[in-house]
């Protein structure tokens, strides 16, 4: 943005300046708008809170900065974070910054309760200890991605346990989820519709067994 343009908006208030900056999608542009001045910092913390969803690519977050938006958002509904592959160049990697430290933090913010959809999408550096205790403090939770990373069938207890309401689930990849997790979820999770189990390793027969359970269940194998 040039000097004149800058110096225009600064003449804004706060809330006009939260408003504009509550249309800002990426999480990169947000940063950078804090960073301009104190006014600036002031009216993105303030269009947080208008915020409906935030995602966040992992690549450029870490758990502090994560936890810290993620408490302003208390209106949040949508909370998507995903870990970005750059698949060419030599900078190629699958570095994951969000451990379980940051989603203990975030599962203390206010709006965890009222979040509809979470994904946390190939995030590698997490395990069932963050999971179990981000997931055991949502109420509403109908839709959940946790394709691509590692945890196991304690996570899946304490889904079936805290989410009466899921509608979806992703289990993408999660090779370490068995037969006894997924009977759980699904007896527990009536509202459950659909449920991605691509590249789990479960036998067939436990699919089978799924669908006695729930008949109408989609799976996505
Ligand atoms: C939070 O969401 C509700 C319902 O959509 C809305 O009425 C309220 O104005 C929002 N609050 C903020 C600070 O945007
Ligand atoms: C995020 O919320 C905004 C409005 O709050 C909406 O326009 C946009 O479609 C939403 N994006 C997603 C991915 O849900
Ligand atoms: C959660 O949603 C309920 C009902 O929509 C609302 O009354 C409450 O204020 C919300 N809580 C937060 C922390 O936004």
């Amino acid at each position: 943005m040039d000097v004149e343009v800058v110096a225009e908006i600064d003449r804004l208030p706060i809330d006009l300046l939260a408003h504009i900056f509550v249309l800002f999608s990426s999480f990169t542009d947000l940063a950078q708008a804090s960073g301009v001045c104190k006014k600036w910092k002031q009216g993105v913390m303030e269009s947080l809170a208008h915020r409906h969803n935030l995602s966040f690519e992992n690549r450029k977050m870490d758990d502090e900065s994560t936890a810290r938006l993620v408490y302003h958002a208390y209106n949040l509904t949508k909370l998507d974070m995903y870990i970005v592959v750059e698949m060419l160049g030599p900078r190629s990697r699958w570095d994951c910054q969000i451990t379980d430290a940051g989603l203990l933090r975030i599962s203390f913010a206010k709006c965890v309760s009222n979040l509809t959809s979470i994904s946390l999408w190939g995030l590698t550096g997490i395990t069932d200890e963050g999971v179990v205790q981000l997931i055991s403090r949502t109420r509403s939770l109908q839709h959940l991605n946790v394709g691509g990373t590692f945890i196991t069938d304690e996570s899946l207890f304490a889904i079936a346990r805290s989410c009466p309401k899921l509608e979806t689930i992703s289990l993408w990849s999660c090779c370490h989820v068995t037969e006894s997790g997924l009977l759980a979820l699904v007896d527990k999770c009536q509202k459950l519709k659909s449920m991605n189990v691509w590249g789990t390793r479960v036998p067939q027969d436990c699919f089978n067994n799924l669908l006695i359970i729930s008949p109408a269940l989609q799976l996505i194998l």
